[in-house]
C-alpha cells in the first residue's frame, strides 16, 4: 500500500515560496477545511510543460472570483510557480495541483477578514486518473442517485470544492457497486458528465456531448471538441436523455486527470472498445497532441 501524500519528499510552493513537501501544513482550524472555500486547478504536464497552462490558471481565478476569493498573486507568478516547481521536482510528465483556499483568521462563515493561501503540489504517479488496465478494457459506468445541481444552487462554472462532494458520493456509490465510475445527471434528468470527467457519445460520424450548462466546460472536452471537428466528424452539443444513450455505438469520458477514457457501459448498456473503435483513436490522437504542442 503506497504511503499517503503527506508523506512524500520533494517540494511545494506555498504563498509564494518553495518548502519542503512535508512541511506544507496549514492548521485544522481552517475556514476552507470545515466549508470547503476552496477552488483548486488539475493540470498535467507532458515532457515538463504543462497543457494548457495558462487556461489552466485563468480558470483559477475566475473560480476564485466565482467564490469570492481574490487571489493575492498574478497570474504570472502562479505560471512561473507552476513551471519552476515542475523542475524542482525534476519532474517530464506529471500532474499539478494548484489549490486556493480560505485560512483561520475567520472562523464563522463570514468571509470578511479570510485570509487566503495558495499552494501548488505535483506529483507523477498518476498516469492516468483510471487503471490502465481498465482505460484498455473501457470502463463500467452506473447512474448515480445524486444530481448535478441547477446554475443557481452552486457555482457550476467554478472549480470549486464545495460542489466536488456530489462528485465523491457518487464515485464512492458506483465503487461500492462494483463499477469504476458514475454517470451523473443533472437537476432536469438530462445526462450531464462522470464523477471528474466530462462525456461524449459516439454514433456513425457523429459525436455527441451535452450542453455544459451545469457542470464544468472542460478543457479537455474543449480540446477534444477542436479534435473531432478537425477530423471530419459532425461535433453535436446537445441535452441528453438517457433513454437515449442505448442508441449510440460508442462513449468516452474527457479530462485532465482522465484524459480520453473509453467507456464499455453504462448501467446494462454495452459499448464498442477496443483497437478498432473510434474511441481508441481518439485517444491515441489526444496522446500525440497533447506531446506534440509543446
Ligand atoms: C467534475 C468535472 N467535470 C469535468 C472535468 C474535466 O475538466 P478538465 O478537462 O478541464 O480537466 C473535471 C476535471 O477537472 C471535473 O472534475
Amino acid at each position: 500500500m503506497a504511503e499517503g501524500f503527506d508523506k512524500r519528499d520533494g517540494w511545494i510552493w506555498m504563498d509564494g515560496s518553495f518548502i519542503p513537501w512535508k512541511e506544507a501544513n496549514t492548521h485544522i482550524v481552517t475556514q476552507g477545511l470545515h466549508y470547503a472555500s476552496a477552488v483548486f486547478e488539475g493540470e498535467r504536464a507532458y515532457k515538463g510543460k504543462i497543457f494548457k497552462s495558462k487556461e489552466h490558471t485563468k480558470r483559477l481565478f475566475r473560480s476564485a472570483q466565482i467564490i469570492g476569493i481574490k487571489i493575492p498573486f498574478s497570474e504570472e507568478e502562479i505560471e512561473n510557480a507552476k513551471s519552476e516547481l515542475i523542475k524542482k521536482m525534476n519532474f517530464n510528465n506529471c500532474y499539478v495541483r494548484p489549490v486556493v483556499w480560505r485560512g483561520s483568521k475567520q472562523m464563522g462563515l463570514s468571509t470578511n477578514n479570510a485570509d487566503i493561501h495558495v499552494a501548488i503540489a505535483a506529483w507523477d504517479d498518476w498516469h492516468s486518473y483510471f487503471n490502465e488496465e481498465d482505460r484498455l478494457k473501457g470502463l463500467s459506468l452506473i447512474t448515480s442517485p445524486w444530481k448535478r445541481p441547477a446554475p443557481d444552487t452552486a457555482p457550476f462554472e467554478a472549480k470549486a470544492s464545495g460542489p466536488y462532494i456530489i462528485c465523491t458520493m457518487s464515485k464512492q456509490f458506483a465503487e461500492e457497486k462494483g463499477y469504476n465510475d458514475a454517470l451523473m445527471l443533472d437537476y432536469r434528468g438530462y445526462v450531464a458528465e462522470g464523477t471528474g470527467a466530462n462525456i461524449f457519445f459516439i454514433k456513425n460520424n457523429d459525436i455527441c456531448t451535452p450542453i455544459p450548462d451545469c457542470f464544468l466546460n472542460g478543457i479537455t472536452r474543449q480540446t477534444v471538441i477542436e479534435l473531432v471537428k478537425n477530423k471530419g466528424f459532425n461535433l453535436i452539443e446537445k441535452h441528453i436523455l438517457p433513454s437515449e444513450i442505448d442508441k449510440f455505438d460508442e462513449a468516452f469520458l474527457t479530462g485532465t486527470a482522465a484524459e480520453i477514457t473509453p467507456i464499455k457501459s453504462i448501467n446494462n448498456i454495452s459499448y464498442n472498445v477496443g483497437n478498432n473503435s473510434i474511441g481508441y483513436e481518439l485517444m491515441n490522437d489526444f496522446t500525440e497532441l497533447v506531446n506534440s504542442t509543446l
